[in-house]
């Protein structure tokens, strides 16, 4: 029996769960005319949280209404990698254009044929002059251009396709953009001078995904691999993932491992599959994500995962002691990071679940914050 969850980072989930809302949105605004806000959308959301995910099942979908997708990662590569791929995915739509008898090829402006470009064109344009004319030959097809970056941030790469993607708006291409990031590299991206005109994308949080969706999905998950798993369990077990995707399949997975020898699932089952879960969590999310921070932002997350819920300013404050002045500046850069929200006014909370706990065990077993 194959394993229905598969917590890798990246890959493409059996089914996307809890995410019709924000794909379907993403998918009707490519019909909005060209330039309009929803054509250019950077989705945010923390570590684990599905972006990769999301850009993948949005490739699909885009493909199906017309467009031809590049979809790319953010490194320094990228103008050509996006290139190669319209290329690669456009090219069917030209088969039919066979080259001449006399060895001539025969082809638009600038193309030799197809959307392979003639040897001038391949030397003499940059990126934007080759997104010009690959736009205006596949819109011959009628289809539009979809490009999908990754791992957005701040980069002479970023620029280059970022401001092209603008002046061809401006050329009236059928072109549309979607961009994922961890809140931390779109804050940095947003603020860069040249990609400010991105402050007026779409902007989309990923944020936790609800917890019947993930009971539904657990169940379809359980029952197709045949394993029996209480209604209770079931409940305990949604709860468990609060809301993360990553942790879903990872939850899911260590179930369906623990479960293989009785093809049932218990309390020990459940309890054994939570705290493997939270060992990859720790490794795959929390360490990174802590990684960047300051000691004085480390600070400041510690006191808060000593605070109750919700979190208040005051009691933050006591928190703080004396410190809690000269600190202020760290509670807008872990809120720019997207670590934590203030989902009302003096209120503040953790967006990635279990991190709380982790910090406190962390400081328990001897872990100190050098200030
Ligand atoms: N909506 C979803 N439904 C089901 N599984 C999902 C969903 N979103 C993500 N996953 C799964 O969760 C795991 C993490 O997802 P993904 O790699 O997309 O996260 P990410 O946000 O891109 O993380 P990172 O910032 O580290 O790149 C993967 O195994 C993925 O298949
Ligand atoms: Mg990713």
């Amino acid at each position: 029996m194959s394993n229905f969850f598969q917590p890798t980072f990246g890959n493409r989930p059996e089914q996307i769960v809890g995410r019709d809302g924000e794909i379907n949105a993403f998918i009707s605004g490519l019909k909005e005319p060209i330039g309009a806000r929803e054509r250019c959308t950077l989705f945010l959301g923390q570590r684990g949280m599905g972006k990769t995910a999301l850009l993948l099942e949005i490739a699909d979908r885009a493909a199906a209404a017309g467009f031809i997708v590049a979809r790319v990662t953010a490194f320094e590569g990228m103008p050509s990698a996006i290139i190669e791929q319209i290329q690669l995915n456009g090219s069917r739509y030209f088969k039919d254009e066979k080259k001449s008898l006399s060895g001539v090829t025969v082809g638009a402006m600038g193309f030799s044929f197809g959307l392979a470009f003639s040897e001038a064109a391949n030397q003499q344009y940059g990126f934007r002059a080759k997104m010009s004319l690959l736009c205006e030959r596949l819109e011959e097809k009628k289809k539009g251009v979809l490009i999908l970056i990754d791992e957005v941030q701040t980069s002479a790469a970023m620029r280059e396709v970022a401001t092209a993607y603008q002046e061809l708006v401006g050329d009236h291409r059928n072109i549309a953009i979607g961009m994922a990031g961890l809140p931390y590299a779109v804050s940095g991206v947003l603020n860069d001078e040249v990609l400010t005109f991105l402050n007026r994308a779409c902007k989309v949080n990923l944020g936790s995904i609800s917890i019947a969706s993930i009971r539904a999905y657990f169940e379809h998950a359980f029952r197709s691999m045949n394993i029996s798993c209480p209604e209770p369990i079931l409940d305990l077990a949604a709860e468990k993932s609060r809301g993360l995707p990553y942790f879903m399949q990872l939850l899911g997975y260590y179930l369906t491992l623990y479960a293989k020898d009785t093809s049932a699932i218990d309390k020990e089952t459940l309890k054994k599959a939570e705290s493997s879960a939270i060992r990859d969590l720790e490794d795959n999310v929390f360490k990174p994500t802590l990684a960047p921070l300051s000691d004085n932002d480390r600070f400041f997350l510690m006191a808060m995962a000593r605070c109750k819920d919700p979190i208040t300013t005051n009691e933050l404050q006591e928190q703080l002691g004396s410190q809690a002045s000269s600190l202020q500046p760290y509670r807008k850069r872990l809120l720019d990071t997207g670590i934590i929200e203030a989902p009302r006014r003096g209120e503040l909370v953790f967006a990635v679940p279990y991190l709380r706990e982790y910090l406190l065990d962390e400081e328990e077993s001897g872990f100190h914050v050098r200030r």
